[in-house]
Order: structure tokens, then C-alpha cells, then sequence
């Protein structure tokens, strides 16, 4: 791929949404003009985690002030089930009550204010049982939301209890909520012959739009979803927007008014599913150098009361438990735990960042064992030649880790930095500080193979300008600007003459999710061949009209050059419509060679690797658990970036929320599996305050994707969350000097609290 070809793609273009997302005018649902006569629903609650449903009274709410209507389960015509694919996750609970905060029924008012009032005014009986709640309930209950699994090479646990070397642990992974900014919210808008269109801020309109129609019993047909944008997604509206959909679109049926819901935030933290958290136990054999020989491991995920998408993401972090590392011998098991919890779901990095913690926590215990640089144990168990093959059978051919890590080494002065921390920690009584730089590996394609696959739509008008409609959604990463970008190369013209539309299934069907950071690598490839069908038309019309000869025709500039004389890409597309041409395509893209087969864990999963590797230094205060991030240096793989500020930015953005999730972010359920932490002044996420005061990121000299992706570039959308857990093993080993040897107790998230108790744990006597 030659790069100085190419007039728009590989750009650092301003996002296209910036100046309005800063001035306030960019639409979001709330924003949409509300035509008369516009309906406000809000869901009623369980106040008990797990029970029976004895008797629902909801005669006060329907008589209050503004109430137009109650919903609850029977007056759903279709199904009442809003599961993204193995059930069980009822719109309104029926009998059952399954998790603290599960909607029973909801309120349709002329105010948003009145609906919510009037919820309060229910009167709910539930026969209540005691629930299951954390993780370990849940192991020792042995209920699973779905089969356990196992990826298996020679005898790990044989190998391991002969071992003349061995490690062994447990650690707990905490979960994170999504916190996206704009809450859950749909606005339902009836059209004539029980026709409907559902906005919603969703990563998957198809599935909405699948499910809507369900619920009402209505072919998918008569059912339209759109999304503009989302104020952030993170994977918490890829199977979760779908509820508030169908029970506004059912609010909308049963008035035949317009209506929308929006969830508050405290609700929309109770009843929406997190991320997945993890219980991890595992041992280890190794040699004398920390060299692994055989893994053992259980990955325990709390999926809460439903599978929701927990398959995907509980093998997920099955297949990045590697990391970049290579197991000759292994026993990797999963087991997908219930608890009467609300159903966890997708999160940036979909299980893979679980997975992950638990590889660099072996790393950081061996070199603490081994009394080495951790550096040099993970370096000696990176994937390499002869030592190449995944544990689901797949072979790692495009490495780079060895090469991008020892650039980092380089740039980031870890060797002299290091020793320098040595000498202060020495010296520093309460103040300890700690370095560490670690690789990421992250898998780019779905493992449910059928989602790979796009496709997109687009029209060339008389003046020139370009619509294009494609299949994902944007959440803020910046997919419609990376798709503007690859259609305005193909045309030659600028990129502000590309105009993306909202997302809408009239115009692309049959979507898959925006998810597995796969949107541009789909969408940019769709949207390239529906360009290209065009393009192609106006070649062959050029050459007749013009006598050109088609080798010398170019797309450059706003002008088609045809040898000796040029014209405006305007004027051919308005001769193109004189000349009776069609200017309008659609393009489809399925990603080839990907062979997964989970039956017989064999085949390729992935089409590529992203990899990257971060270094971070952090502060720790040993009398109040304190933690500073004090430097960051970033290098990422993005292959030859569409976007190099685009890419950044996602990196950036990240590695911050990674941090958020590993340090402040703490879910806490109380006894009952109520959670407790339902809103910022109890759930810390990253403030601008945390952002590493002096924080490198650069992108990795990459000679393009070996992957025959878009333009050569690779997927950047979830990897960058992974590079923050260079800040856990940076804290881990500020906590190690405080007592050479002694491996800390840390869970995720290392909260100061969390640090404090470790902190104790190493002053306290015996190893
Ligand atoms: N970036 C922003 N600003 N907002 C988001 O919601 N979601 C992340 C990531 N980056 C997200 C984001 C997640 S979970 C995924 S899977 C990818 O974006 C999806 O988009 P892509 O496939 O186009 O990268
Ligand atoms: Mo992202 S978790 O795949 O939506």
C-alpha cells in the first residue's frame, strides 16, 4: 500500500461531530423535535432481588395525575422477551422476579416528571427468597446461564503437580458500569397501518427493530430503527437498548401517540447489566529462567440472572488469557455463573480484558518469585517462532509484540527509570513507587461467525455530493468520519462533500451489531464496494463520452482527469444522470477466512491481532492507599491508521476508562443484591483530574495490516482499555518493595482502600 497515493485516508481529520458535541447542537434522542401530543414512560421497579410476584396493585398509578396508561406484561400482544438470542430476559416480570431492580411495569403519562411519580404509587407484593449474589453464591449454588467450556492441550494439571516449580492464586476481577453519558433512552413515533419508527440509541438497530416487532406481534417489516449517534456505548447498548424500545413502542401501540423513554441515570445504573465480573483461580508450572510449561485455570464469570450475550464474552476472555503469551501445555475452563443479579453484558473488550488480568498477574507474581525484572519474564513467555499456536488452535502470524515492545523499552527509558525507583523506594519510607510495561494481544473479528458481515449503501447526486448510509453506528469513535474518509478516496473529492446518514434499517438491513471493534474494518469495506460499483459506471461513461482511454481516467482533487483534458466530478455525475447511469449502489462485505468452529475449538477465530504495550509509573501513599499515575507511555498497533487523531483519541480514551475500571470504579451489591453504588457520588469514574499528568501516546510504525483490511488498518476501538493494566501491575510492584518477596494481595479494582488493605497485608509478618 502505497500511502502517498492517497488523498484522504490516513488523515488526522477532525471528527466530524466535534465542534457540534462541544456547542451543544449535535442531536441525540432528547434532542429529536417532539411532535404533539408526545407520551413519557418510566418503569416501575422490584425492591427485592429474587422471589415470587403475589399480586400487583396499580390502582393508585393509574389515577394519578397525568397517566395515560400502565403496562405490564399481559398487555403485550407479541412476546414478552427482549433477549438478544437465548431467551429469558422478560420485557415486564411475569411470576418470577429475577434481580433487584427488574421492571414490573411501566407508567405512560403526558410528563416524564408525572410517569415517574407515579410509579412511586404502586402496590407490589413479592414473596421474596434470599438471592445470590456475588460470585461465590453463585459457585457454590452450581447454577450456570449456560454450559461450562474448556479449551485443553497435554496434561496441565499432571504437569503442573509434578513440578519442581510452581505458582498458584486467586484473584478477583471487578466489574465496571458503562457510564455512558447519554442514558438508555427510545421515542417511539406511530405511522399509518400499525407501521412504527423506533429512535433509539442503540448499537444494534437491526436486533431493535427485530424485537420491537416481537414484542407486537408485527412483521419486521412494518418496524423501522434509527440511530444518529449515541452519547456513548462502550458494548452497554449492544443487546441492552432493547427493552426501553419495546416497552416505548408498546407504550406507542397501546395510546397511538408518540412516546418516549428515557431511563434516569440511578435507575439506568440498577437496571442495566455491567461487566462481567470475575473470580480466577488458576496454578502454574515454570522453569528456572519463568519460562510457563503448563497453565491451569478457572474462570469464573458472574453473568447475573440471564446468558444475555455471556457466551461470546465468557469465551472471550477464554481466548485472551493468553495474552502474548505462549502455553505449551493447558487447561483453560469457564464457567458461566447465575446469580440473581441483573444480567451482565458487553463491555469494551468483552471479557477479554478479564482474561488478560489474570496472565499479567502470573507474570508480575513469577519475576516476584524469581526476583527479576517482570519485563524479562514476559518477554521470555512471548509468543515466538516454533512457539506460535493460541490454546483454541490458532496460529499467531503477525507478531509484532517483541519489536513494539522493545521500542517502548526504548522510548520510554524503562530500563534507567526502573533503577531509579529501586533507589527511591529505598530511601522513601511511606511514599513507594512502581513501574511496569505490559503487552496487549487483542482478537479482531466476532467469534459468532455469522456477524461478520456488512453492508452499506450509497448515492452519488447531480451536484457532486455524496450521501452514504452504512450498516454500524456511531457512539463517538469516530466510525462515520473513518467510512466519510474511505468513500471521498474512492471519488477523489473532499471529504466534507461526503454526508453520512443516521443508521436506519430501511435503508441498510439485515445489520449486525457495532461491537468487536469491527465497525470500520465492516463498514469501511462495504461502503469502499458500493462506492467502487459507482465509480466504475462513471469510468465506463467517461471513456465512451469523452473517448478516454480508462487506464488514464483518475478521481483526484473534485476533477476526473481523463488523459489530456479534465472535468469535474460534479459534471460527470450530473452527465451520468443525463445519460440515464445509475447513481446509486450498495455494497456488502463479509470478512473472509475466519473458520471458528467452538464445537471443536479449532479453525481461525480471528482474522488478525491488534497489539500494543503500555508503560506506566505510579505513586502509592502507604498510610492512606493513595495512587497517583505519574507517567504513561503508550505505543499501539493501529496497522496504517484512516485516521491518525481519530486513533489517538481512542487510545487515549481507552486506556482512561481501562484505568477507571481497574482503580476507582467499584460495584458494590449489598446482602439483599441491591447495588449499592448507583450514582457518581458513590461510583468514581475518571475525571479529567485522573488523566496522566504526563501521558505519551504514540502509534506504532506499522507497514500496514498483513490482513487485507480496509486501507491495511487495524481495529482500535476496545484494544487501548487493556493497556491500562500496566497501572494495576505498576501499583502491584510499588506494593512489592514494601517487602521483597512477599507476593501483595491486590484484587482489581485497586482502589485506595483496596491498596491500604495490601499495603497491611505486606507489613504483617511470614511470607
Ligand atoms: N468510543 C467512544 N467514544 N464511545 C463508545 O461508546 N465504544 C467502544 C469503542 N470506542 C465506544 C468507543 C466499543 S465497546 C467498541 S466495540 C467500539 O468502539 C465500536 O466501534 P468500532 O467498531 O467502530 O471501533
Ligand atoms: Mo464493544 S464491548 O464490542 O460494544
Amino acid at each position: 500500500m502505497n500511502k502517498l497515493t492517497l488523498q484522504t485516508v490516513g488523515k488526522a481529520i477532525t471528527h466530524d461531530s466535534a465542534e457540534m458535541h462541544v456547542s451543544g447542537s449535535a442531536h441525540y434522542i432528547d434532542d429529536i423535535a417532539e411532535p404533539a401530543g408526545t407520551l413519557h414512560v418510566a418503569p416501575g421497579l422490584s425492591d427485592i432481588a429474587k422471589g415470587i410476584l403475589k399480586s400487583v396493585n396499580l390502582e393508585a398509578v393509574r389515577s394519578a395525575p397525568g397517566v395515560v396508561a400502565v403496562l405490564s406484561a399481559k398487555d403485550i400482544p407479541g412476546k414478552n422477551d427482549c433477549s438478544p438470542g437465548f431467551g429469558g430476559d422478560p420485557i415486564f416480570a411475569d411470576k418470577e422476579i429475577k434481580f433487584h431492580g427488574q421492571v414490573i411495569f411501566a407508567v405512560v403519562a403526558t410528563s416524564r416528571d408525572q410517569a415517574r411519580r407515579a410509579t412511586r404509587l404502586a402496590r407490589i407484593e413479592i414473596e421474596g427468597e434470599t438471592p445470590n449474589v456475588q460470585v461465590e453464591d453463585g459457585i457454590q449454588s452450581g447454577e450456570t446461564v449456560l454450559d461450562d467450556y474448556t479449551f485443553i492441550r497435554g496434561d496441565a494439571p499432571g504437569l503442573i503437580e509434578q513440578a519442581n516449580s510452581a505458582i498458584s492464586g486467586t484473584i478477583t476481577v471487578g466489574g465496571q458500569e458503562h457510564f455512558y453519558l447519554e442514558t438508555q433512552i427510545s421515542f417511539a413515533v406511530p405511522g399509518e397501518n400499525r407501521t412504527m419508527k423506533v429512535y433509539c440509541s442503540t448499537q444494534h438497530p437491526t436486533e431493535v427493530q427485530h424485537l420491537v416487532a416481537r414484542t407486537l406481534g408485527q412483521p419486521d417489516a412494518s418496524i423501522v430503527c434509527e440511530c444518529r449517534r449515541m452519547g456513548g456505548g462502550f458494548g452497554g447498548k449492544e443487546s441492552q437498548a432493547a427493552q426501553w424500545a419495546c416497552i416505548a413502542a408498546l407504550a406507542s401501540r397501546v395510546t397511538g401517540l408518540p412516546a418516549k423513554m428515557r431511563l434516569d441515570r440511578d435507575d439506568d445504573m440498577v437496571v442495566t447489566g455491567k461487566r462481567h465480573d470475575f473470580l480466577v483461580e488458576y496454578s502454574a508450572s515454570h522453569d528456572d529462567k519463568g519460562v510457563v510449561e503448563a497453565i491451569d485455570l478457572e474462570l469464573n464469570g458472574r453473568c447475573g440472572h440471564s446468558a444475555d450475550v455471556s457466551l461470546g464474552i465468557n469465551d472471550r476472555a477464554m481466548f485472551h488469557s493468553d495474552n502474548s503469551y505462549f502455553y505449551p501445555n493447558l487447561r483453560i475452563h469457564s464457567r458461566r455463573i447465575k446469580t440473581d443479579t441483573v444480567s451482565n453484558t458487553a463491555f469494551r473488550g468483552f471479557g477479554g480484558p478479564q482474561g488478560m488480568v489474570f496472565a499479567e498477574r502470573m507474570m508480575d507474581q513469577l519475576a516476584i518469585k524469581l526476583g527479576k525484572d517482570p519485563l524479562a519474564i514476559r518477554k521470555r513467555n512471548f509468543y515466538s517462532k516454533g512457539r506460535d499456536v493460541t490454546p483454541y488452535g490458532q496460529k499467531v502470524r503477525d507478531n509484532v509484540i517483541r519489536q513494539l515492545v522493545a521500542e517502548l523499552e526504548k522510548s520510554s527509558d524503562y530500563k534507567n527509570r526502573r533503577r531509579q525507583i529501586a533507589k527511591f523506594n529505598r530511601k522513601s519510607r511511606f511514599l513507594k513507587k512502581g513501574i511496569s510495561l505490559n503487552p496487549i494481544k487483542f482478537g479482531i473479528a466476532f467469534t459468532l461467525m455469522h456477524l461478520n458481515q456488512a453492508g452499506s449503501l450509497v448515492h452519488v447526486y447531480t451536484d457532486g455530493s455524496v450521501q452514504v448510509n452504512h450498516g454500524g453506528t456511531e457512539m463517538g469513535q469516530g466510525l462515520n468520519l473513518k467510512v466519510a474518509q474511505v468513500v471521498a478516496e474512492e471519488f477523489g473529492i473532499d471529504v466534507s462533500q461526503v454526508q453520512i446518514t443516521a443508521t436506519s434499517t430501511e435503508k441498510v438491513p439485515n445489520t449486525t451489531p457495532t461491537a468487536a471493534s469491527s465497525g470500520s474494518d465492516l463498514n469501511g469495506m462495504a461502503s469502499k464496494k458500493a462506492a467502487e460499483k459507482i465509480k466504475k459506471r462513471m469510468v465506463d461513461l467517461a471513456a465512451r463520452l469523452f473517448q478516454a482511454d480508462r487506464k488514464a481516467i483518475r478521481f483526484i482533487n473534485g476533477k476526473v482527469e481523463l488523459g489530456d483534458r479534465e472535468i469535474s466530478f460534479a459534471e460527470l455525475a450530473n452527465q451520468c444522470f443525463i445519460e440515464r447511469v445509475q447513481l446509486s449502489a450498495t455494497g456488502y462485505y463479509a470478512t473472509p477466512k475466519l473458520t471458528w468452529e467452538r464445537e471443536t475449538v479449532s479453525g481461525k477465530a480471528f482474522l488478525y491481532f491488534a497489539y500494543g504495550a503500555s508503560c506506566s509509573e505510579v505513586t502509592i501513599d502507604t498510610l492512606t492507599g493513595e495512587m497517583k499515575v505519574d507517567r504513561v507511555d503508550i505505543l499501539h498497533d493501529v496497522g496504517s491508521s484512516i485516521n491518525p487523531a481519530i486513533d489517538i483519541g481512542q487510545i487515549e480514551g481507552g486506556f482512561v476508562q481501562g484505568m477507571g475500571w481497574l482503580t476507582t470504579e467499584e460495584l458494590v451489591y449489598d446482602s439483599d443484591g441491591r447495588l449499592s453504588t448507583h450514582a457518581p457520588s458513590t461510583y468514581k469514574i475518571p475525571t479529567c483530574s485522573d488523566v496522566p499528568a504526563d501521558f505519551r501516546t504514540a502509534l506504532f510504525a506499522s507497514k500496514g495490516n498483513k490482513a487485507n483490511t480496509i486501507y491495511r488498518s487495524k481495529a482500535v476501538g476496545e484494544p487501548p482499555l487493556m493497556l491500562a493494566l500496566s497501572v494495576f501491575s505498576a501499583i502491584f510492584h510499588a506494593l512489592a518493595s514494601i517487602n521483597p518477596g512477599k507476593v501483595p494481595d491486590l484484587d482489581t479494582p485497586a482502589t485506595p482502600e483496596a491498596i491500604l488493605r495490601a499495603v497491611d497485608g505486606m507489613n504483617a509478618t511470614g511470607k
